[in-house]
């Protein structure tokens, strides 16, 4: 059974007021039902890979605050996982993998990829059959430049200078690296929408590093051939565009991709996120801090989106994943202020 509630409405172009909300990352560790079964669990990955508690942490946000899609509880980084790189995540240090090198790019071994990501596809076909018609299931998976600076890297860095580097010295092996990576999560995504998954979404949470015509051979080529194959298997699903931090290169990007809908951050001004809402469905974009600090600044912030952006397409979220330190309650007064609201 596939979901039927606003958050499909609102993706497939119709201006749903108030709009349904969801938020990046909203299972995780400002839940204090996730900080304990992660206590539990044998580290984060056996929490994404054991379908049972995927589901489980799935669905904590979506008890506590109904919102009116659950994403699927996993991370970006399963796939170099799946392609035989190795991956920890280290309690404050992020995610840490041994940094590639050219030649470990022709190594990669996709053979055992569905096989690896099976407890994914489980994790989506229970969600869907657990959940409410109304919420919607996403699925997701990261952009292949996104994904590729953590596997240059081996961590998270402030600029991507690493991967950046790696891209200029040796434009054949970067140029492989993100054609596997487009292959490979493609494929992925089409499984999730399989499974269940009623929308994806695909995170490229580092396009801001790039200049223009890097960002258009390493962010907009990889992902518009992501789009165009599961388009090939799935032509309505609505995929979610999220290249955080584009600026003024969120211009035309939906154009170029083919996504159905673009995620934005809290960088982007009302008048451009305006003029990209007359192409289609947006998703933003509070500013995570204003959520961390409720009160005045929460209002103000909910309030501007919605006076904003409010009469098109729109999906209220945050404008980038919500931070751990952030109060439960904060999280019910914004949902209260955007679905209390009335135009
Ligand atoms: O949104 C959701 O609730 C679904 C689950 C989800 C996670 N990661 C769980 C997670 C999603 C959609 C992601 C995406 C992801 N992962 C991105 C893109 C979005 C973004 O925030 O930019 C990126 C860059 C990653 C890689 C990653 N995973 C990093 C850099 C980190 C460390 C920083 C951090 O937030 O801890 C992770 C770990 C991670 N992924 C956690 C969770 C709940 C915390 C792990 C823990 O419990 O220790």
């Amino acid at each position: 059974m596939t979901a039927s509630g606003i958050m499909l409405r609102a993706l497939n172009g119709e201006a749903v007021f108030p709009p349904p909300v969801w938020m990046m990352r909203q299972a995780g560790r400002y839940l204090p039902e996730y900080r304990e079964l992660r206590k539990r669990a044998n580290g984060f990955l056996d929490l994404c890979y054991t379908p049972d508690l995927a589901v489980e942490v799935t669905l904590q946000p979506i008890r506590r605050f109904e919102f009116d899609a659950a994403i699927l509880f996993s991370d970006i980084l399963v796939i170099p996982h799946a392609l035989g790189r190795d991956l920890a995540f280290e309690e404050g240090r992020g995610p840490v993998m041994t940094p590639m090198t050219g030649t470990d790019v022709a190594r990669l071994d996709g053979s055992g990829l569905h096989q690896h990501l099976a407890p994914v596809y489980e994790t989506v076909r229970r969600l869907r059959s657990e959940l409410p018609v109304e919420t919607a299931l996403l699925g997701f998976c990261g952009a292949p430049w996104t994904v590729a600076t953590y596997m240059i890297a081996g961590r998270g860095t402030p600029d991507q200078a690493p991967t950046r580097l790696f891209a200029y010295r040796e434009p054949a092996a970067f140029a492989a690296l993100l054609k596997v990576l487009a292959d490979v999560s493609a494929d992925y995504l089409i499984r999730q929408i399989d499974a269940g998954a009623d929308a994806v979404q695909i995170f490229d949470s580092w396009s801001g590093v790039l200049d223009e015509v890097s960002f258009q051979r390493f962010c907009v080529e990889p992902v518009a051939e992501m789009v165009r194959k599961v388009r090939q298997v799935h032509p309505d699903v609505p995929v979610i565009g999220f290249p955080k931090g584009a600026g003024s290169l969120y211009m035309g990007y939906r154009e170029k991709t083919g996504v159905t809908a673009l995620g934005l951050d809290w960088s982007v001004p009302f008048s451009q996120a305006k003029q990209l809402q007359a192409n289609g469905p947006v998703q933003g974009n509070l500013d995570t801090m204003r959520l961390v600090a409720g009160g005045r600044a929460l209002d103000e912030g909910v309030d501007m989106i919605l006076s904003q952006l409010g009469n098109g397409p729109l999906v209220f979220n945050l404008g980038h994943g919500i931070v751990p330190e952030t109060p439960i309650d904060h999280v019910q007064a914004m949902l209260d202020r955007v679905r209390g609201t009335k135009r």
